[in-house]
């Protein structure tokens, strides 16, 4: 395999505020693939930077009685204590507000400008005169022109989901300053990305086989094909004063370059920074490279349009991605992630309250995947894999094997060769022998990270720590302990097992560096690389002392990780009610409720789900517990239904649950839905079925 040269970046987060685990889950994602192309021998050179320009920035540092500057520093200062609590190994950090950025942004403007691709054009906008500025569409509120909804956003109404332009707004106020706007013009710069050489660029870029998931290219192609009002528009990339920026260059005016054109170009003043720290030559770096970029499901458009075109038609020492990898979110218990109300759950309190940072990043790999796919971090689930399967499957079987050799055999491990009694019979290298299959699976998750399928290497190593469990379970080193004429049998048997425990390490460093560190350690072996599954332990190899590689989660952890929980949505389960509410809720039941437009029912997801187990809540007189099955994925739902059903006759039966509903923390556990049952006012509570045929996972709608 020939050596790759990889220049791989994460999004630049903006500069306005801390890490959440959006960007802790992306950095995660990267790290590891990058963490994997090293132990591969390949050269990488992994870089990001803070977002630092743009008007939210600004208008926070002002609010915040800072300047711009002051407010980006001092969020720059709290990222390398956080980077490297969780191992996040990157080359260089930098920013887009640096002279590095300053330059190559000209530059490239300069050189879209020459080739034709930028020209001036006035504008019309509103502008705030009281605040002294243009609005950007999020600082203009109004009335909505179509159904007369208040406060609504300059672009779309969040109540009848029509979009229009901020001009069409009844009543228009500048959510600065409460002024009404007035419409000025403005000169503005714009990207000629309707330029037919830009689409058929973009076109042969996107199809390019390999580069991008199929997922992107389609929704990248449909805004490049787009016709109509939904054509692709030439890009606005100038912003009037007052403005945190780039100046727009060879330009008397004060304007600046548009945030969205500068942060990318972030991407290269980071790694020609690094360069130069290096001793490296910048183009000469950069062109050698395969650059790669991670980013998250949001910011497709600008990173398959936009940038491409820009470096393209830039022209060297720039070239275009090779790769652009997109994730999906990570949500919590089932609830988005939002960037103003943020989530239950912090990853620098995750640090502070000591847990250990490769739970999170196992976690984390085990659910992703190379599709764009939402994944969600659930406290139980969380629990469940580190403590079961990390600690439970793969450091336990250090823990079960490592003492016996450290006290009968002064911590030497004997030959593995096959040419011993036992060696030959137990495992040799015979194509059924134990070590042979964990070693054989090597190519399998080698290709699976290489993909970006963690979850399925994950899988796959958990797979051979079962056999490695089930190799020591029959083979009873405990047995063999207390027999003299087993000693050997015992040595070998514990030689083996710590021979696959080196090998799944090797497995799972890229997921877990601080894991796999002790692990070197305690092994007395240097750092693992990916060519040393080829090799064994070699007999009368020295293991040191065990010591404690990694302890449990601890559910009070999790509470204290959640401290402050998100208000829950709805109950979850029926609460007991007093004799008044519940006369009040009969009353309300009896008139039918508002009217409701499609798109509010739309936002239920009702599903078939299965009652796969039920039981009585100790404790609580009216729940259920249920576990429900809605085809393939399993749900825990804490159900008020304990006075019409045993849980027993549940079992089996079929159910519609409300499969969307924020999870509710209750004394028992979280629930994770609800199911769905009618009740009257009389007594009886009856349970809601679908017809026979209806298959768990079904949509009800
Ligand atoms: N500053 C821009 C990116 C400029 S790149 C030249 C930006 N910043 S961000 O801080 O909002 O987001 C940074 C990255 O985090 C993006 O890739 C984004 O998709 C990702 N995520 C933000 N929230 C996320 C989740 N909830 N889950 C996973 N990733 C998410 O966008
Ligand atoms: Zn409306």
């Amino acid at each position: 395999m020939s050596r790759r040269r990889l220049f791989v970046t994460t999004a630049l987060p903006y500069a306005n505020g801390p890490f959440h685990i959006g960007h802790i889950m992306e950095y995660v994602q990267a790290d590891t693939w990058v963490r994997f192309q090293r132990m591969r021998g390949h050269e990488v050179h992994f870089v990001c930077a803070d977002d630092a320009h743009g008007a939210p920035i600004m208008l926070k540092a002002e609010a915040e009685g800072v300047t711009p500057e002051q407010l980006v520093t001092r969020i720059a200062a709290e990222r390398p204590a956080h980077l490297r609590g969780f191992h996040l190994g990157f080359d260089n950090w930098h920013s887009t507000h640096s002279p590095e950025n300053t330059e190559l942004s000209q530059d490239i403007y300069r050189k879209l400008k020459a080739v034709g691709l930028v020209y001036a054009k006035s504008i019309e906008q509103y502008y705030d005169p009281v605040k002294g500025m243009f609005l950007a569409d999020r600082y203009i509120k109004g009335e909505c022109p179509k159904c007369g909804a208040k406060d609504q956003y300059g672009d779309a109404c969040e109540n009848c989901s029509s979009v229009y332009s901020p001009t069409e707004l009844r009543d228009p106020y500048s959510t600065l300053s409460g002024a009404k706007p007035v419409l000025k013009s403005s000169e503005h710069f714009f990207f000629k990305l309707s330029d037919p050489r830009c689409r058929q660029f973009l076109k042969n870029w996107l199809e390019q086989p390999g580069r991008l998931q199929s997922q992107v290219v389609n929704k990248a192609k449909e805004w490049l094909e787009g016709e109509g009002d939904k054509a692709l528009g030439d890009w606005d990339i100038s912003r009037d004063a007052p403005y945190f920026g780039i100046r727009v260059p060879d330009f008397a005016e004060e304007k600046y370059l548009y945030v969205w054109l500068d942060a990318p170009i972030g991407y290269l003043a980071s790694l020609k920074n690094y360069c130069a720290k290096k001793g490296l030559d910048f183009a000469a770096t950069l062109n050698a490279s395969e650059q790669i970029h991670f980013i998250g499901k949001d910011i497709i458009y600008f990173h398959t349009l936009f940038w491409p075109a820009m470096l393209k038609f830039a022209g060297a020492p720039y070239k275009v991605p090779d790769h652009v990898y997109v994730h999906g979110f990570i949500g919590v218990s089932g609830e988005k992630m939002s960037k103003s109300r943020g989530t239950g759950i912090s990853p620098l309190r995750y640090l502070d309250i000591g847990m250990n940072p490769d739970w999170l990043r196992y976690y984390i790999a085990a659910k992703l995947n190379a599709a764009v796919e939402d994944i969600d971090f659930n406290p139980d689930d969380f629990l469940a894999r580190v403590n079961s399967d990390l600690v439970g499957k793969y450091v336990n079987i250090a823990s079960r094997c490592a003492p016996f050799l450290l006290k009968r055999f002064g911590g030497k491990l004997h030959s593995l060769a096959g040419s011993h009694e036992y060696g030959a019979e137990l495992f040799g290298l015979r194509p059924d022998s134990l070590l042979h299959e964990v070693r054989a699976r090597g190519s399998v998750i080698g290709a699976l990270y290489d993909d970006r399928e963690f979850g399925k290497a994950m899988r796959e190593v958990m797979l051979l720590a079962d056999a490695v469990n089930h190799y020591i379970d029959e083979k009873k080193p405990w047995d063999l302990a207390k027999k003299p004429e087993d000693a050997t049998r015992l040595h070998v048997v514990c030689s083996v097992a710590i021979n696959a425990f080196r090998l799944l390490t090797i497995y799972l460093k890229p997921v877990l560096p601080s894991l796999s560190h002790a692990v070197e350690k305690f092994l007395r072996v240097g750092p693992l690389q990916w060519t040393d599954v080829e090799s064994l332990l070699p007999e009368g190899h020295q293991i040191d002392k065990f010591q404690h590689l990694m302890g449990r989660v601890d559910e009070k952890q999790l509470d204290a990780l959640f401290e402050s929980p998100a208000p829950a949505a709805a109950p979850a389960a029926r609460s007991p009610q007093t004799h008044a509410e519940h006369q009040q809720h009969a009353a309300r039941e009896q008139a039918v409720s508002d009217v409701i437009t499609i798109e509010d029912f739309s936002k239920l997801d009702l599903r078939v789900a299965r009652i796969v187990e039920a039981e009585a809540v100790e404790g609580a007189d009216k729940l259920v517990k249920l576990t429900l099955d809605l085809g393939g994925e399993t749900r825990t739902v804490f159900a008020g239904i304990k006075a019409a059903y045993a849980p027993d006759a549940l079992k089996g039966r079929l159910t519609v649950m409300v499969a969307n509903l924020a999870p509710r923390k209750m004394r028992f556990g979280v629930s994770e839905g609800m199911i769905l049952a009618a009740s009257g006012e009389g007594p009886g509570i009856f349970l809601v079925a679908p017809d026979d045929g209806a298959q768990p996972g079904m949509r009800v709608k």
